[in-house]
């Protein structure tokens, strides 16, 4: 018997931070399925290198994008919305992890957060939400992480972007599946791209970014309310989430101990 998902597929996809990592893949992922996907980031060049390299297999239209830029990220994805007919598919991808130690805080850093991953993300979810609800149909999507279950150490500023992102994406989803609109949160532990890279902290349970991607088209296929994974990572941070603090800051710190 076979395992594959029900495939509920998409006619049109909009995914931000299409130029790298996760956002790149998942592009392709849904491209090679015949969706027709505007890959939006900052880097035209990556995002046209994207499009050549599917070119016969697939359609990416690159779109220049600073979700930095709220009301014209907004607009920009309303306009797209509009000419291809309705978006089916929106996903929140983009986001930014500078580290934000709480003994050197920079405000450039802790700014960049709450533009990009916040208000970025949020302008990209709500751009079309009331045209999904007014189709009675559409999936919305955020890129969460396992790490929005508590305040990780250096990285607070991101880890509440992603409790932000996960909380908001909950009360949509308990708001519009009564209206016909899908929305999934994807909790990803750690996974090999550009983005964490430069990483200098030990990243347990580390995936391959194929795995990763292919782990997250199938359970937006599936049309799951949050995908956490892997297991293993899953499991820690459901239990992170209800040790007492004082358990919580003795193994936090053992985390980087080279900071030590
Ligand atoms: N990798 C992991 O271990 C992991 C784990 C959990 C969650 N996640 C989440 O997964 C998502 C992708 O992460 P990744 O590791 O693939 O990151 P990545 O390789 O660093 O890619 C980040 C993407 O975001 C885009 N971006 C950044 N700022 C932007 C802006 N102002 N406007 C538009 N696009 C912007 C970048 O494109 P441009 O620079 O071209 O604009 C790039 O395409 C993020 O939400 C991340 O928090 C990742």
């Amino acid at each position: 018997m076979s395992r594959e998902p029900r495939v509920r597929m998409y006619r049109t996809a909009l995914v931000t931070g299409a130029s790298s990592g996760i956002g790149r893949g998942l592009s392709a992922w849904l491209a090679r399925r015949g969706v027709k996907v505007f890959g939006a980031a900052r880097r035209m060049e990556e995002l046209e290198a994207l499009a050549r390299e599917l070119q016969g297999q697939g359609e990416i239209v690159p779109v220049r994008m600073d979700v930095a830029n709220a009301q014209e990220t907004r607009e920009a994805i309303r306009a797209i919305d509009e000419q291809c007919g309705g978006l089916e598919l929106v996903v929140a991808n983009a986001a930014v992890a500078p580290e934000t130690p709480g003994d050197a805080l920079d405000w450039s850093a802790l700014e960049q957060i709450l533009d990009v991953n916040v208000r970025g993300a949020a302008a990209t979810l709500s751009a079309v939400a009331d045209r999904m609800v007014s189709r009675g149909a559409g999936h919305l999507v955020g890129m969460s992480s396992l790490s929005d279950v508590r305040g990780m150490p250096h990285n607070g500023a991101y880890s509440a972007s992603k409790a932000f992102l996960s909380t908001f994406l909950e009360g949509l989803r308990v708001d519009l599946a009564p209206r016909g609109v899908k929305v999934t949160t994807i909790r990803p532990g750690f996974v090999k791209t550009p983005g964490t890279e430069g990483n200098h902290f030990k990243m347990p349970f580390l995936l391959e970014l194929d795995d990763a991607v292919d782990r997250i088209g199938r359970a937006l296929l599936r049309g799951v309310s949050e995908h956490s994974f892997p297991w293993q990572a899953a499991t820690a941070a459901r239990l992170f989430q209800v040790i007492p603090n004082g358990l919580w800051d003795r193994a936090a710190r053992g985390f980087d101990p080279e900071r030590e």
